[in-house]
């Protein structure tokens, strides 16, 4: 909450810096693993091979991931949460799918938005703020890339970000 605030102010930004994401994207697969493994969660981490060059802040690009991590255990009843990662077009493409509860076409409109939570029934039972979807958003556009979502009400959640590779 703090960073977002900062972020807000417009001083801060982010300090962009070449780097290779995937040894860290591996330890964060390792971390969430090790996390959840008390839990019922099936999780699974499919790193393509290779280096992942990249211009970010890795603490944002990590805190990132773990958010959509975050919600696709959250708004699971019984998560199979897979996270796979490729080069593909120029881009690393990190996707992130959940079996959870899915998202109405409705809501997809305003989920990135701060403060928006899907507001209905027992929802709530989940805590959250609705930041971290803001926040994603705001990382990745920082990096210049893309977070595209599908989702179906029931069924889960796909969410894939894009994020343009400096070579290769
Ligand atoms: N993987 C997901 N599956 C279902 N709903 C989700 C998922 N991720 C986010 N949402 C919905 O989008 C809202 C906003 O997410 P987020 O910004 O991370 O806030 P928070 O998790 O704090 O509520 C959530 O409250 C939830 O309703
Ligand atoms: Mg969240």
């Amino acid at each position: 909450v703090l960073d977002l605030a900062r972020m807000e102010s417009g001083k801060d930004i982010f300090n962009l810096s070449e780097t290779d994401f995937r040894p860290a994207l591996k330890k964060l697969c390792q971390d969430f693993g090790t996390l959840v493994s008390l839990e019922e969660v099936r999780f699974t981490c499919d790193l393509e091979e290779g280096a992942y060059p990249i211009r970010a802040e890795v603490f944002h690009l990590e805190n990132a991931v773990n958010n959509l991590l975050d919600n696709a255990k959250k708004y699971s009843d019984d998560p199979v949460i897979s996270l796979r990662a490729t080069r593909e077009n120029g881009y690393l493409v990190i996707r992130i799918q959940d079996n959870g509860r899915g998202i109405s076409p409705e809501d997809q409109k305003r989920i990135f938005q701060k403060y928006f939570r899907v507001g209905e029934g027992d929802l709530h039972n989940v805590k959250g703020y609705g930041l971290g979807l803001s926040y994603v958003k705001k990382v990745i556009d920082a990096m210049k890339g893309k977070i595209s979502l599908q989702s179906k009400l029931g069924q889960g959640t796909l969410i894939s970000i894009q994020i343009p590779l400096t070579h290769g």
